[in-house]
């Protein structure tokens, strides 16, 4: 088959881009995925096809590209995402083959495949993995309910028998212990609720810091009212990631509420973003506290489902916090020393990396 036949039979989008990063050739796939027609795409630069966040670090991945080019795999096990005509984003892979020195002078040509059926695929085994995960403590959860329901029932008893003419002042430690209890009841049943609550995941580019300055606003004055200063070093030229903005503002409310609850005398949190130049392509988001510490026996459980050391805890905080980074293939890292704190570290892969 000669060489156009081949190009326009592959089953993948293929994009033929020069040095410069503009596109030469596209076929017939490209139209149906992206919804632009070969004729609208060549001559173009190839970031048209990316989500507007994107574009300006591609165009410094095309620069480095050509540089050191070798024939490799994008965006396995990482988020990329393409964008339509309509300006719609879908996620992709791609895969990039270098041609050395054609009389079109050195290419490079992408294979693009989208991916989404794939991930809601993965979504699904995911969810089914958790709701094996949900039966499989259930006797857990049964027991976790059973100690504040006793309770709940011990100290409701003693108040229906108090003489009718016990003035409400004694009465009160009672029922606070009850609301107390009941409180702890339900915010066990509405975490579990939450685990096994299909959500669509909406992922998106996101700015870290952004990020953690939406959730001190959510936070940030409860945290204050406590005696705890909170100061960020936010580096402002952090790349962006793709992620759930709702589900990783979930995990900065949860590491924000441990650290206010380990320092109820007041103390300091800092929260750090950077992009180490150790690690190119991860993003690290530190929240450090000058709380207690955990102890070292401690500190191998405390991501465990259901460990708590809290009265009014559910232990569900860290498990679920650790679930959503893995979810954004991701890592949670904690290093603690008693007497001196606590500090959290997220690390997360940049938009766009490509290795
Ligand atoms: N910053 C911290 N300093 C000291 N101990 C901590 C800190 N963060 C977590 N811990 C310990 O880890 C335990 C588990 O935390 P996790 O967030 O999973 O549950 P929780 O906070 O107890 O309950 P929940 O988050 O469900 O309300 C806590 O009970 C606490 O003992
Ligand atoms: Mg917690």
């Amino acid at each position: 088959m000669p060489y156009k036949e081949y190009f326009e039979a592959a089953s993948e989008g293929l994009i033929v881009v020069d040095r410069g990063g503009s596109i030469l050739e596209v076929n017939r796939q490209v139209e149906r995925l992206f919804g632009y027609s070969p004729k609208e795409l060549v001559g173009e630069p190839i970031e048209l096809l990316l989500p507007t966040a994107l574009r300006e670090r591609h165009r410094k991945h095309v620069e480095d590209y050509f540089a050191a080019p070798r024939t490799r795999a994008m965006g396995i096990g990482l988020s990329l995402a393409g964008r339509r005509k309509d300006g719609s984003e879908f996620p992709i892979e791609i895969g990039l083959t270098y041609a050395r020195g054609t009389s079109r002078g050195h290419l490079v040509v992408a294979a693009v495949t989208d991916i989404s059926q794939r991930l809601a695929l993965e979504t699904e085994a995911r969810r089914a993995e958790t709701v094996i995960t949900l039966g499989t403590f259930a006797a857990g959860i049964a027991h976790d309910l059973n100690n504040p329901l006793q309770v709940i029932r011990s100290r409701s008893e003693l108040v229906l028998e108090s003489p009718p003419s016990t003035p409400a002042c004694e009465l009160n430690e009672d029922l606070a212990t009850i609301h107390r209890q009941a409180e702890r009841a339900s915010r066990i049943i509405e975490g579990f609720l939450e685990l096994s609550r299909q959500r669509e995941k909406a992922v998106a580019p996101l700015d870290i810091n952004q990020l953690v300055e939406n959730t001190l606003l959510l936070i940030g004055e409860q945290m204050r009212k406590t005696g705890i200063a909170v100061r960020t070093e936010l580096d402002g030229g952090v790349a962006q990631i793709m992620g759930d903005a709702t589900a990783l503002e979930r995990v900065l409310i949860n590491l924000l509420s441990n650290a206010r609850d380990a320092m109820p005398q007041g103390g300091a949190v800092t929260i750090v973003s950077r992009e180490p130049s150790d690690s190119p392509g991860w993003l690290h988001l530190t929240i450090a506290d000058t709380g207690p510490g955990i102890s070292p026996d401690a500190l191998k459980r405390i991501f465990d489902l259901l460990y708590t050391t809290k009265q009014s805890g559910t232990g569900l905080g860290l498990w679920m916090s650790r679930r959503i980074i893995q979810e954004h293939n991701g890592r949670i890292e904690v290093q603690s020393e008693l007497g001196r704190g606590t500090t959290f570290t997220i690390k997360l892969p940049a938009a766009g990396a490509s290795d």
